[in-house]
């Protein structure tokens, strides 16, 4: 329901202008879907990677799947921030973690094997890599971030689609999602001892994966696509 004022408003707007308006807003949905269809396809070849792991090497590496969509808002937001030219063309050159997929695996050793799996596909192009867990971030931050484009298929034919994937073990996503919630609710301004203590516990994660690790290959040995049993 508009209001009467924005009634007004719409009614004060010529026709042609309404009619680009109209234009512009089907060209961002279409622009924003692509997006959408592109983190399905890149869920979908995670999704099939680990369902064949589970039957083949009667192991999961990965824990959990989840991915979100920025908001319309959040990349004009970002748009801004950056200086960015207000086109479509330059949107997508520029803002790449548009449609955004984070993976958590029980240990290290899954997450680059993740990363290798996904890459090595034929379809998929990596943009960019980005390596916190061989060197993690100043204030302790851990994961894997790859940029990679995957094609997309519709009517007019294959459209490359960038997606952010972000893979890490279940500790380093504990930490990062503790580490969120304390940045915003300290609106970025976070106490220093606080910085030092999710330091520490960056610091312990790590250690935690390693024990874990180490503990998991005593139990199970090296996973079998290590020992090369089975090919994939
Ligand atoms: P953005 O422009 O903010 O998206 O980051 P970037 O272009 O510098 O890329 P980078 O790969 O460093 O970070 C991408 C994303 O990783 C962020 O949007 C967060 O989701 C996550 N991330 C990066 N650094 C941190 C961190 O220090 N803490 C947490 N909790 N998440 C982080
Ligand atoms: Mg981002």
């Amino acid at each position: 329901m508009l209001t009467a004022r924005a009634q007004r408003t719409l009614e004060s707007i010529d026709g042609r202008t309404l009619d680009e308006m109209r234009a512009l807003r089907d060209d961002t949905e279409r622009f924003m879907l692509r997006y959408k269809f592109g983190m399905d396809e890149v869920i979908t070849k995670l999704s099939i990677l680990r369902e064949e792991f589970s039957q083949t090497h009667d192991y999961n590496p990965i824990e959990h799947i989840s991915s979100r969509l920025k908001s319309l808002d959040s990349v004009i937001a970002k748009m801004q921030r950056k200086g960015i030219e207000p086109t479509f063309d330059s949107i997508r050159e520029t803002i790449t973690d548009i449609a955004g997929v984070r993976v958590t695996c029980s240990f290290v050793t899954d997450a680059y094997r993740l990363a290798e799996l996904l890459t090595a596909q034929r379809d998929i192009r990596v943009l960019k890599v980005k390596d916190y867990i061989a060197e993690p971030k100043e204030n302790g931050y851990q994961s894997l971030h790859l940029i990679v484009e995957v094609p997309v298929f519709l009517s007019s034919g294959a459209h490359p689609v960038a997606v952010e994937v972000q893979i890490r073990t279940i500790a380093m996503d504990f930490w990062a999602s503790l580490e969120h919630k304390i940045y915003y609710k300290y609106d970025r301004q976070v106490p220093q001892e606080l910085l030092d203590g999710l330091t520490d516990a960056a610091h312990t994660a790590a250690e935690l994966d390693a024990r874990m690790e180490r503990l998991h290959r005593e139990v199970h040995g090296a996973p079998s696509y290590e020992r090369g049993r089975v090919a994939i």
